[in-house]
């Protein structure tokens, strides 16, 4: 097994004292670290400390002296397998989220298409201002592993969230990054996501409540680890991962053919959306009129894209349904995937606390192609998005052993 290759930001806050600490810890797990400091970094920490422990020289600046003819923050972009930014200031946060590239650690964020992970520290009251919250919303929502801040005594004498998590979590999801980066590479993932609107006349659907939020937390991860990935989305509020193709759609009939269209590319299928399983039957092309007391609606069934596309599997691909459910939602998703013979369903209670629609958290049942079910805990999307794809490559391990 190669090194895994970690590309360590150290950012200008007083926890960057314990980046030295976190070097070590890494290369104790066996990886091949480099470090990038900030100007600001370096006043709290000296590039011979982490040169020395990193056994690699310290990377401060686009423009090394003497000059170089390599571009330098796209050697180490193309070097690194993950890049972990312990401790990450709010300023380099929010630099990140807003594309900034004025500094080495920026460029090559921006250069960089594997996983990210960040471990923030900062003041309480600055993590919980609302451009921070909306900074970490976004790095989140493009796939980025955020290791939250932990509450306790700050070096500026306040209490609250803002300290830097524990250095065995960080180098925990340092590694499981390192680990997760290219292990798609090579492959193309279909994703689908949001719900469907069926229309009624040119200003009413008929919809749902789907966010779209776990389809696109699919995507995002999947292009981490170097899948190429179809996006195959309703509409919804959220803008879509970083590099991936987005194919926008409104009915369950479009999002049927853009499947049709686009699944022999596929190895890999997750079908998120949360499709409209009738739509009217006729349509209105002008706007319907008040019809007084009540309104009488014909609604036809719509096609069944994930059967459709498991009639349809060839050999090499990975269909994966998601069942929304309310009551006995193990024994119903089970049946449904029976019935739609994919290889994975993950089944959700929608009606459960902080699960289904629009929350930014799920908890899950997986079941496999053996009946096999496997309940996760409450998580956010993003993770179960991660440990989907841990499940999904383990199972496709052991078949094409
Ligand atoms: N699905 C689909 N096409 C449809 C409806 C659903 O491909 N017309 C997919 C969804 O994307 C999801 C899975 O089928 O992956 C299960 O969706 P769900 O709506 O829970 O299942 P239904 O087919 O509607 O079954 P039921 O109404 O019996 O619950």
């Amino acid at each position: 097994m190669p090194r895994p290759k970690i590309l360590l930001g150290v950012t200008g806050g007083i926890a960057a004292y314990k980046s030295a600490e976190l070097v070590r810890e890494l290369s104790k797990r066996g990886a091949e670290v480099k470090v990038v400091l900030t100007a600001r970094a370096r006043a709290f920490v000296s590039p011979l400390t982490l040169a020395t422990l990193s056994a690699h020289p310290v990377y401060e600046t686009e423009f090394p002296t003497p000059p170089s003819p390599e571009i330098g923050h796209i050697e180490l972009a193309r070097w690194a397998d993950t890049i972990v930014v312990a401790p990450a200031t709010a300023n380099t946060l929010s630099r990140f989220a807003r594309g900034l590239a004025d500094d080495l650690l920026s460029t090559v964020y921006l250069a960089f298409d594997g996983p990210v992970v960040v471990a923030p520290a900062m003041n309480p009251r600055m993590w919980d201002h609302v451009e921070t919250r909306e900074t970490m919303a976004r790095l989140a929502h493009r796939g980025a592993v955020v290791v939250e801040p932990e509450e306790g005594l700050m070096a500026c004498g306040e209490e609250g969230a803002g300290r830097l998590a524990s250095l065995h979590k960080i180098a925990d999801e340092a590694m499981v990054a390192a680990r997760r980066s290219n292990s798609m590479a090579g492959q193309t993932a279909l994703v689908t996501a949001g719900p469907t609107y069926e229309p009624l006349d040119p200003v009413r659907f008929v919809g749902n409540r789907s966010s779209g939020k776990m389809g696109y937390a699919v995507a995002a991860a999947a292009r981490a680890r170097g899948a190429e990935v179809i996006l195959i989305s309703g509409p919804t509020a959220i803008s879509p991962p970083w590099g991936v193709e987005l194919i926008q759609i409104e009915t369950a009939e479009q999002m049927h053919a853009a499947c049709l269209t686009h699944a022999a590319r596929a190895s890999l299928i997750v079908m998120c959306a949360a499709v409209a399983d009738h739509r009217p039957a006729q349509p209105s092309l002008n706007k319907i009129d008040r019809k007084g007391a009540a309104w009488r609606l014909e609604l036809v069934a719509t096609t069944d894209i994930l059967s459709d596309l498991v009639r349809a599997r060839r050999p090499w691909q990975f269909i994966v349904g998601f069942a929304a459910e309310t009551g006995d939602a193990l024994a119903r998703g089970r049946e449904k995937r029976a019935r739609k013979g994919c290889d994975l369903i993950v089944i959700n209670d929608v009606a459960a606390e902080g699960s289904g629609f629009a929350t930014d958290t799920n908890q899950v049942i997986v079941v496999d192609a053996d009946d096999a079910a496997e309940s996760w805990p409450l998580l956010a999307k993003r993770e179960v998005a991660e440990r989907l794809l841990d499940r999904i490559e383990h199972a496709r391990s052991r078949t094409s052993a």
